[in-house]
């Protein structure tokens, strides 16, 4: 799509149709993992993979995994070689795995190399290597792997070693990608590792890693969530259509919820519980929002949502304990914020600040030239409605604060938005501009 339409947005009159975003890239980064350290030939069918899936594929290959991509019709068909067998993981080996702005994909990654045969490198675009690297590397090197970084920042040099250690570990963050990072190696450690999370994350690495045939537990209560998982152990082969990502679909979540007249349907999206804490806020809100369960997949269940306009939702509040669970809808929900009735306000999401932007200070930049008031706290904000104005948004490369502003232009919160790179969502959405055309955004 030419880029002409795309750079103004401005309120939509109606939104309405049905779509069905691409596949959920967590749980698709994992399944490619998973296959090219099992055993046999896994096929994983995706719909319409970013740039950051493409980064994975592209590195499991310069790692020493066979991996082929077709295209049937509008699905991606990957076929994935093993290099495992029956009773042990598949080990990676040496090569420079480029991970691009992808942050799961290198902290998964060095999980899985951690059990690796060679030296194998991985590296990333601008903005992925600002980004933390040793809270992977700590526990990495704690089971006996041993890791260099750049003061902390990619690139990650790791000498793999087997078996690793079976270790005991309490993370700082509530991360899933520290976890499934450990998990992937606790499969090549002789005995049991025991991970600590302090909060809710996603469970897409215990869902995946239990259906494959690995000995992994989870237990939350009220501090947080302990996984423990006995090795050594192999994966087994499998096939799998990844459901949608609801990540992705917040996106229209959000504007069907807050845009006076609109109805839209979003078929088979994941609906992991882990993951759909942003319907149980919105819903608090006082948004109209329906679900239509499917089936499931490697333990992955889904399903439709359905969501219409014409609410007035009202302002909430946010916590520490809220935000672990909707991190990646943050910023959408902060234009929902800024469409509700009041004072909306969100604490303890320090993470943001080093995310693919610092999201934080972007979507307050960006909110705050549509004419919102944005209050930016270390941890979050405090945000109100204010006159709409047209706004010039930068999105530092972030595809969710693109996603999320150009929502912001279609629900009024700005009278128009001008995005300074809309091509950046093709990181997680390469249709997102398509699929706003198909249900009206653009009429
Ligand atoms: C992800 C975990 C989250 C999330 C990211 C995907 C995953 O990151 O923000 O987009 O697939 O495990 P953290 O582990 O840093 O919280």
């Amino acid at each position: 799509m030419s880029l002409a339409p795309i750079r103004r947005l401005r309120p939509a009159s109606s939104l309405e149709g049905s779509i069905r975003v691409p596949s959920d890239k967590s749980i698709a980064h994992r399944a490619l993992i998973c296959a090219a350290l099992a055993s046999g030939r896994s096929e994983i069918t995706l719909r319409g993979p970013g740039a950051d899936l493409m980064s994975t594929i592209a590195a499991l290959q310069s790692l020493g995994a066979s991996i082929k991509v077709q295209q049937g019709g509008d699905l991606t068909i990957v076929s994935v070689e093993g290099l495992g067998d029956e009773s042990s993981l598949g080990a990676l080996s040496a090569g420079v795995g480029d991970c691009g702005n992808s942050g799961t994909s290198m902290r998964l990654l060095a999980g899985a190399v951690a059990s690796g045969s060679g030296v194998a490198t991985l590296v990333g675009d601008a903005s992925l290597s600002r980004r933390p690297m040793e809270r992977v590397a700590d526990p990495l090197r704690a089971m006996g792997a041993e890791i260099e970084l750049n003061e902390g920042h990619a690139p990650l040099i790791v000498r793999g070693r087997r078996p690793l250690q079976a270790t005991e570990h309490t993370l700082s963050v509530a991360s899933a990608q520290v976890l499934g990072a450990i998990s992937f190696a606790a499969l090549a450690a002789e005995g049991t590792t025991a991970v600590h999370v302090p909060g809710r994350v996603r469970d897409h690495t215990e869902r995946m890693l239990s259906a494959l045939g690995a000995d992994i537990q989870r237990t939350a209560n009220q501090t947080g969530t302990t996984i423990t998982i006995r090795g050594p152990g192999g994966l087994q082969r499998f096939e799998m259509l990844v459901p949608g990502d609801f990540s992705s679909a917040s996106a229209w979540i959000v504007a069907g919820a807050l845009h006076a007249d609109a109805n839209i349907r979003l078929t088979d999206v994941g609906l992991n519980p882990t993951r759909t804490a942003l319907l149980d806020v919105l819903r608090r809100m006082g948004a109209d929002i329906e679900l239509l369960p499917g089936r499931a997949d490697a333990g992955e269940p889904d399903g439709d949502i359905v969501v219409r306009g014409g609410q007035r939702l009202h302002a909430i509040s946010l916590g520490a304990d809220d935000v672990a669970p909707l991190i990646d809808e943050l910023p959408l929900l902060a234009v929902a914020m800024a469409a509700a009735e009041g004072i909306s306000e969100v604490r303890g999401a320090r993470e943001l600040r080093i995310k693919e932007s610092d999201r934080i200070a972007a979507i307050g930049a960006a909110l705050s030239t549509a004419g919102v008031e944005f209050d930016e706290l270390d941890d979050g904000w405090r945000i109100r409605a204010d006159r709409p104005r047209d706004a010039h948004v930068v999105t530092h490369g972030d595809h969710r604060i693109a996603m999320a502003m150009a929502v912001a232009a279609w629900i009024g919160v700005a009278t128009s938005v001008e995005l300074d790179d809309p091509q950046c969502v093709a990181v997680s959405y390469p249709s997102f501009w398509s699929d706003a055309r198909s249900i009206g955004a653009f009429g």
